[in-house]
């Protein structure tokens, strides 16, 4: 009897340690928060005054106002540079598209606004849909104004003085509670779609969807208002969200050489993410963007969002024992492979638009040929972007990215052959002009003067 209870007790205090250790281990137990007392409030968007109480993760997201050119990774970067100044041929890629103009590498939240005033791309008929990922001030304006929001110019949001606010802590915070929260209109029209809650995720599911708040594909419903939706009611694979356009008939450009309706992937992190291994395996976008820090004996989870090679240590050392110089090389090896086939597959969307645009010059050439080469080139071009806009260099998702640009060569050579096929029944031939690589100018200056 006494030698049970003995191991009774014996057993009670070893679940208690594995529980105890179990909850040392989950990321989400924040000591500090429970001895702060903060008063934050209602619609207070200012990063300074949530600041006041929490400056550890203050100041981490302050860190991204420095832009330091040298302290780049080699897919990542928190430098402003244009993508098309390093890749001329992508200008035939987006002909007749605002892509073809400007459009430069991904910063930091804190220059989400002046990132967008200053872009070639937005002019004075600019919807106010634009605003959405880049202020806090968004939910607050749909609060107002209803779907009205989306239809709204650009440039009249941008006269109430708190849609200047960048990227900031009431994007994921509820200012009472301080927990996450989904607060984009676009995210909670989503999740409700598909049968979800925005307002009973748990909290390891809000760690990774207050980031697809944003770091997702989405479109302007022209029908709609130009409301922000995310095309997921088909699924998360390219092959789905592609699907969903062509259901819709949607067309985000015509293009200037080859006349086709063209699909402009936006930046699919979450979709991307979807899937991979680490997603599978319960691993949240904030478990290798925002890794427990210290300061001195707190610990904070750092709001510094980087490239997380650059703290390798910290984000990745919590899971992988083998040492941070060996994560950052088996990253490496895969951004490697898939930025190889990503251009291949870009210079061959390329080949296939500017040979449309010759053939189509032929006399005689089989339009109907030519019009299923075309369809071919928009679906080329989806699936090779599905890879170059996401910003990670497909390692958030090896296979699906390495899967899509598989497809993209795919389509890109069935169209070649149907254009060339075409060009010689029709007697004719045709050269073309690929952008050279030379006119690569990775240095154009680039402003921050406003467009708008
Ligand atoms: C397993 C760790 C991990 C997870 C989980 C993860 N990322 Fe990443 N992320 C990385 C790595 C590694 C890179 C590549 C950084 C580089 O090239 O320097 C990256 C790159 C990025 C970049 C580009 C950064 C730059 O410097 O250009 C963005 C944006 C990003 N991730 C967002 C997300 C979002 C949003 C999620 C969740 C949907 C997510 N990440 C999930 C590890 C992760
Ligand atoms: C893009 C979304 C996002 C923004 C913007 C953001 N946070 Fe967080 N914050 C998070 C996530 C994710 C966590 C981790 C939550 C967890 O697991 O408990 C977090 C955690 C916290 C915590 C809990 C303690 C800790 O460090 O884990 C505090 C306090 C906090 N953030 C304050 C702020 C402040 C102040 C700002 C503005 C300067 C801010 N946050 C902006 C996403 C965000
Ligand atoms: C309200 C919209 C929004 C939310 C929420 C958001 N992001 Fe971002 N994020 C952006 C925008 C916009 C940019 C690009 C800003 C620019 O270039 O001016 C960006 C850029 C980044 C970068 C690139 C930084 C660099 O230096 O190149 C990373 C990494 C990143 N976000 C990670 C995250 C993670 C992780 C989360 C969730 C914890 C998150 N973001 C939530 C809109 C958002
Ligand atoms: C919260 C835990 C966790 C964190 C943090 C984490 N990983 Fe992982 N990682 C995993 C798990 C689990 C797997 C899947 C292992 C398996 O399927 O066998 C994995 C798999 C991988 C793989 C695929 C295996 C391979 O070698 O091809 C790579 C690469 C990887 N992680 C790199 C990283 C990097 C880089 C970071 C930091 C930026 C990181 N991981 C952060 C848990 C994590």
């Amino acid at each position: 009897m006494l030698k049970d209870r003995k191991i009774k007790t014996i057993c009670l205090f070893l679940i208690l340690i594995v529980a105890l250790a179990l909850a040392g281990c989950t990321r989400n137990v924040n000591k500090p928060l429970t001895t702060i007392a903060w008063d934050i409030p209602d619609g207070e968007m200012d990063p300074k005054v949530w600041g006041k109480y929490f400056p550890h993760q203050y100041s981490s997201y302050q860190k991204n106002m420095e832009v330091i050119a040298e302290d780049k990774t080699n897919y990542g970067s928190s430098e402003r540079k244009s993508h098309i100044a390093a890749y001329p041929w992508k200008q035939n890629i987006w002909a007749g598209y605002g892509f073809s103009k400007d459009y430069n590498e991904e910063r930091g939240h804190v220059w989400s606004v002046i990132d967008l005033t200053s872009t070639q791309r937005v002019n004075a008929k600019t919807p106010g849909s634009c605003l959405t990922c880049k202020t806090p001030n968004v939910p607050v304006l749909y609060e107002q104004l209803g779907d009205d929001y989306y239809a709204t110019p650009l440039a009249e949001h941008l006269k109430d003085p708190n849609s200047m606010i960048p990227i900031s802590c009431a994007n994921c915070h509820d200012n009472e509670t301080m927990e996450l929260k989904i607060v984009q209109p676009p995210l909670r029209d989503a999740l409700k779609k598909l049968g979800q809650d925005p307002d009973k995720l748990t909290h390891q599911e809000k760690r990774t969807l207050v980031c697809a708040q944003c770091h997702v594909e989405y479109y302007f419903d022209k029908e709609n208002k130009s409301r922000v939706t995310f095309p997921w009611t088909e699924g998360f694979e390219p092959a789905n969200i592609e699907e969903y356009y062509a259901d819709l008939e949607f067309v985000d450009w015509e293009h200037a050489k080859t006349g086709q309706g063209m699909l402009k992937t936006q930046h699919p992190e979450y979709e991307t993410f979807v899937d991979s291994a680490h997603y599978q395996a319960g691993v949240s976008c904030a478990d290798c963007h925002m890794p427990y820090t210290k300061a001195g004996n707190e610990k904070y989870s750092s709001h510094w969002w980087t490239s997380p090679l650059k703290t390798a240590e910290q984000s990745c050392g919590t899971c992988h024992k083998d040492g941070s110089d060996a994560r950052r090389d088996r990253v490496q090896y895969i951004q490697d492979k898939v930025a190889d086939q990503l251009h291949k597959a870009g210079k061959i969307s390329e080949e296939l638009i500017l040979s449309i645009e010759a053939a189509q010059k032929i006399e005689g050439i089989e339009q109907l040929k030519v019009d299923e080469a075309k369809v071919l080139s928009r679906r080329a071009v989806w699936y090779w972007d599905f890879v170059a806009a996401e910003n990670s260099m497909g390692f958030h998702n090896p296979e699906k990215a390495l899967h899509s640009l598989a497809d993209s060569i795919d389509y890109a050579r069935q169209g070649l052959a149907l254009v060339k096929e075409a060009a010689a029944w029709a007697g004719g031939s045709f050269t073309i002009q690929p952008a050279k690589t030379e006119d690569a100018n990775p240095t154009r200056e680039i402003t921050e003067k406003p467009n708008i």
